[in-house]
């Protein structure tokens, strides 16, 4: 499973395992995760806050009333709304303690509080330490409480003791971090995902195109990555890196975007069209570059294909999801979008405010199906996402009869956004 682009807060506290989470830092980093660093004032005896500072690329976070331009301007609202997951690493028998009695006195403790972000603990500790009837106490009320427990693992400590209490590796904590996004709910499906603009060229030098940078296209490819299905991504021109783990193919105009979904569309089980595909292009492209002779210049169009309307058309057609970006009457336009296309589901997308939507960071979507709705609230691209395809997964389970009630059950407590 893929960390790329899933937000991380390490929660450092003080211990001599402190030195190993540097270590984590740089894995995470080379995973292309995002990470910020939060240290307790004890953790700063053991390793240097600028030593998490070089290695994650940004400023490291301790104190809830430090100065907002060293905390970049996240609060512990911001942050905690900003991460995927919340691992604290080394997290000491104070920490531990600290959290079972909702303590809030530093910035990690009060982040903690309002997160809504699974937290799992990696203890570090003394054997006698973890082995304590207090510890273990606090340990159990944690895990009723829904904190997730990544080690610790046994053998020799700092100390020269022997036995349970020593800090999971780097590369177990990353195993542990990476399993956490594997939803599952789309293992070994086929899903093809269409992303970005198209250019139509008119000259050698001029194109129509759009506004779409491809995000929301891609963070969909890794949600289903994320979710286990097979994913195949074609995309139009754009400027982001090709997300790991999936197929990809970059194509230029609406009709080079048809010819590479026809090319593998019989072997896709769900078909995702996240594409803004012009509706037309120049007739013909000018093998020179049109000269400013008049004051006024006309360029006929012609029509494109309708991708998703021919994927739809298909015997044997893939679970079909469209998406509609409208300025107005978007519930009434998006329904209209989802019979004609005979679609299976479309997430209707308003795209009149400028700050959702096209080439915006954040969106929100009305996704509406046969005899059903669901509003995705306001959030970032890769979280909006990770809803969508717990809903499609949902629905895609519900109209192939798949008796996994385990898919279902995930859909559902993702798509509410529960811990
Ligand atoms: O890329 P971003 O900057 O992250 O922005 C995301 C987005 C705003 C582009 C995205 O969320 C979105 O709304 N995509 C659909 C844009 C669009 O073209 O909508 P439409 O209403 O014009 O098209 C309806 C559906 O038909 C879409 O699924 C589209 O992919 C598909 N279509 C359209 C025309 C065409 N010739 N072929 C198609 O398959």
């Amino acid at each position: 499973m893929s960390l790329a682009n899933k937000n991380i807060l390490l929660g450092v506290s003080g211990g001599i395992a402190a030195y190993k989470s540097a270590e984590l830092v740089r894995e995470l980093v080379r995973a292309h995760a995002k990470v910020r660093v939060v240290m307790t004032h004890s953790a700063k005896k053991f390793v240097t806050p600028l030593t998490f500072q070089a290695l994650s690329d940004n400023s490291v976070l301790s104190d809830e009333f430090e100065q907002a331009e060293a905390t970049n301007g996240m609060d512990h609202i911001a942050l905690a709304r900003w991460a995927d997951v919340v691992l604290i690493a080394p997290a000491s028998a104070n920490t531990i303690a600290k959290l079972t009695h909702g303590g809030a006195d530093d910035l990690l403790s009060t982040t903690c509080l309002v997160t809504h972000a699974p937290i799992a603990l990696a203890p570090a500790m003394n054997q006698a330490m973890w082995s304590n009837s207090a510890t273990q106490d606090n340990v159990e009320t944690l895990q009723k409480r829904g904190f997730l427990f990544f080690g610790p693992a046994s053998g020799q400590q700092a100390c020269g003791d022997i036995g349970e209490g020593r800090m999971f590796e780097p590369h177990q904590l990353l195993l542990s971090l990476s399993n956490l996004f594997n939803t599952g709910e789309l293992t070994d499906v086929n899903v093809m995902v269409t992303a970005g603009p198209t250019q139509e060229p008119i000259d050698p030098v001029r194109y129509i195109s759009n506004r779409s940078s491809g995000r929301m296209g891609f963070a969909i490819a890794e949600a289903a990555y994320d979710a286990g299905a097979n994913v195949h991504l074609i995309s139009g021109p754009v400027a982001l890196a090709k997300p790991q783990g999936v197929e990809y193919a970059s194509v230029k105009t609406a009709q080079d975007m048809f010819d590479a979904v026809q090319a593998n569309i019989k072997i896709q089980q769900i078909f995702i069209s996240c594409a803004a595909v012009a509706d037309y292009r120049p007739v013909a492209k000018q093998p020179n570059k049109i000269k400013k002779l008049h004051d006024d210049l006309s360029v006929t169009l012609v029509r494109n294909p309708d991708i998703i309307t021919e994927v739809a058309k298909q015997s044997n057609k893939p679970f079909v999801v469209g998406f509609a970006a409208e300025t107005q009457e978007l519930e009434k336009f998006a329904l209209h979008k989802l019979e004609r296309k005979r679609l299976d589901m479309i997430a209707g997308n308003d795209v009149s405010e400028n700050e959702i939507g096209f080439d915006n960071e954040e969106n929100a979507l009305e996704v509406y199906w046969p005899g059903g709705h669901c509003s995705l609230e306001r959030d970032t691209k890769t979280k909006i996402a990770r809803r969508l395809i717990s809903l499609i997964a949902q629905r895609y389970a519900n109209t192939h009869k798949r008796s996994n009630v385990t898919i279902l059950k995930n859909a559902k407590d993702r798509s509410q956004n529960t811990r």
